[in-house]
């Protein structure tokens, strides 16, 4: 069902050395590979299709802006979006949220209103929020985590108040690997009659999504996390909300009509994409999307869950070290400390090892300061990654405490 070889063979850059050693890419949660089928059409685009969408008479125009709707109803369909029109795309996770903040924070936000997150955020769920806070005299609230590093859910319903206009946290810690309970929080919140954003940069690539039975109003993801182009990213958001929103860019394409005296707007979803969009990106990702179809995502899924119990099991029998992130839901990603060694000397020596992690903040300061440490190193894996690579992983931690004399 799942054959690992044959999937490998679909990502040329695994298929290299470095530094003469096998390559262990175990930074998928900074970004993931591209599968060949993607790269195939990025160069077709750029050899035969491209042309400015929404705007040409011309025949390339027209097939261009057909790949790029279709993309949209691929996009559409993946997450079970109600409407095409809901899908907007974005530069990314980042571009979406920083979208909705100041979309959404123009249109009901108001002085003395809180906006509420959580401990495990990202930077990118944290700093749009403060920046419309600081706009609006709003207040950011934040419900604190467990020692396993989970939102502690009994905190969350006691923040919950009239005052909360928005809820927003994300599906899947990129630090810890923590899954939250996102069904259990949009209903909390939706007894309240209070919306919800869902960051899914690192759950889009991992587990089956479908907007309208998690009843999320808001989902936020990146192309390149899922095996697409980078630059490239996607806001759901429900028709109500969106329709209600004012855009958060002016420009071309998301007009209907401009004079010096008043502009009407383009309905949606262009009211939200101003000026020229990745458009080629935005095809890679429904490639990129057809791509992880074709594996389906419940047996990538199940193959990622063996994946993280084995290496849970190796690194179990691993003395003085220490995992960041112990929730017993999680995704495949490790993060961890050789006792006293820091991040970054792990890091650097795995990498001379051939074996590609994360070392860091992870753009996530306020977990750090959590569990006060400077950061921690971060293995996040994906479907692509092998049992043999685990055991690579694992000889390579050994050799790093050989070096540092710890036993
Ligand atoms: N957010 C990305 C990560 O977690 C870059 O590495």
């Amino acid at each position: 069902m799942f054959d690992i070889n044959k999937i490998r063979a679909d990502f040329p850059i695994l298929n290299q050395k470095i530094y003469n050693k096998p390559f262990v890419y175990f930074d998928n949660g900074a970004t993931t590979q591209k599968p060949q089928i993607v790269i195939d059409r990025m160069v077709e685009i750029f050899t035969k299709e491209n042309s400015n969408i929404h705007r040409g008479v011309h025949y390339l125009s027209g097939k261009m802006t057909e790949s790029y709707e279709n993309a949209r109803a691929i996009v559409k369909n993946f997450i079970n979006a109600k409407y095409n029109h809901e899908i907007i795309f974005t530069s990314g996770t980042t571009g979406s949220i920083n979208a909705l903040a100041f979309s959404f924070g123009e249109k009901y936000i108001s002085e003395g209103d809180e906006i509420l997150i959580s401990a495990l955020e990202h930077h990118a769920n944290i700093v749009p929020w403060q920046m419309l806070c600081e706009r609006k005299n709003a207040i950011l609230k934040v419900i604190p985590i467990n020692d396993k590093g989970e939102i502690i859910f009994e905190e969350y319903e006691k923040l919950l108040s009239d005052k909360t206009k928005i809820v927003a946290v994300n599906h899947i810690s990129n630090s810890l690997g923590t899954i939250n309970p996102i069904k259990e929080i949009i209903a909390k919140a939706h007894e309240h009659n209070i919306p919800v954003l869902i960051d899914g940069a690192q759950s889009i690539q991992h587990t089956i999504i479908d907007v309208q039975e998690l009843d999320c109003d808001f989902f936020a993801f990146s192309g390149h996390k899922v095996y697409g182009p980078n630059g490239i990213g996607v806001l759901y958001g429900k028709e109500k909300y969106l329709e209600e929103m004012p855009p958060y860019q002016g420009g071309g394409d998301m007009v209907k009509s401009v004079t010096f005296e008043k502009t009407i707007y383009n309905r949606l979803p262009f009211k939200f994409e101003a000026g020229t969009t990745n458009y080629t990106g935005a095809v890679g990702l429904g490639t990129a999307i057809e791509y992880i179809q074709s594996l389906g995502i419940e047996n990538i899924a199940n193959y990622e869950a063996k994946l993280l119990q084995y290496a849970n099991k190796k690194l179990a029998g691993i003395e003085n070290l220490t995992i960041y992130g112990t929730s017993e839901h999680k995704a495949s990603v490790i993060s961890f400390l050789v006792n006293t060694v820091h991040h970054y000397d792990t890091g650097m020596i795995l990498d001379k090892l051939g074996i590609a992690v994360r070392t860091g903040t992870h753009c996530t300061e306020p977990i750090m300061q959590r569990f006060n440490i400077q950061g921690t190193v971060r293995a996040s894996m994906c479907f692509y990654n092998t049992i043999e690579e685990i055991d690579l992983f694992v000889e390579a931690i050994i050799r790093v405490k050989k070096m540092f004399g710890i036993s």
